[in-house]
């Protein structure tokens, strides 16, 4: 099985990448790739960019991932209550290429947050939207209180958390 596993963050200490990268290590045998936002680095989406020069090579080379995934684990920081600017934009741009923009693949979306409510909101606005993006949520989970909840050698540490932890990644294994 493929997974494609990426944090939704442009920080170089991206406590979502690091759930994403842990999820992603919990599914025995998987073929996983990880992503760094990073790489994706694009002009700020624009309709008059987008008139004058196309869509940026690095949105194709995104969507390429999606397409070869099986299936595809997203962390998401919450900004402001909502996604970061980077993945928005890698998204936005993904978006103006024809089909369907998660070309129709198994989600488990995820979020954290050094806060208590780990990130919800974020996760609430992608769990409701992704299906009608030509995507298929399976599991979602969101971590509250990263840096008490996860340990980057044990992964999710409270007992409670893990259980549901583990519940919706067997949803997402077995859908
Ligand atoms: C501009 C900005 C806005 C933020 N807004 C929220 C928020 O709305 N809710 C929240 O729980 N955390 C918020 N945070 C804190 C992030 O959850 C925290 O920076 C977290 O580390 C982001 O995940 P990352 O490390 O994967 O980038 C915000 C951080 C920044 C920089």
């Amino acid at each position: 099985m493929k997974i494609l596993a990426f944090g939704a963050s442009n920080s170089s200490t991206s406590i979502n990448r690091q759930l994403a990268t842990f999820a992603a290590g919990q599914i025995a045998g998987a073929d996983i790739t990880i992503l760094d936002l990073n790489d994706f680095e694009m002009p700020i989406y624009s309709i008059d960019r987008e008139k004058l020069n196309g869509i940026p090579q690095l949105a194709h080379d995104f969507k390429n991932h999606v397409k070869e995934a099986d299936r595809i684990i997203i962390s998401f920081a919450e900004h402001n209550g909502g996604y970061s600017v980077a993945f928005k934009n890698v998204m936005d741009w993904m978006s103006r290429i024809e089909g369907d923009t998660w070309e129709g693949k198994s989600f488990f979306l995820m979020s954290t947050s050094p806060g208590a409510r780990g990130g919800a909101t974020v996760l609430g606005q992608a769990t409701g939207r992704f299906g009608y993006m030509g995507g298929q949520v399976m599991a979602s989970f969101s971590l509250p209180n990263f840096f008490e909840s996860f340990d980057p050698k044990k992964g999710v540490i409270d007992a409670n958390l893990k259980e549901t932890f583990d519940k919706e990644l067997s949803k997402f294994i077995s859908a």
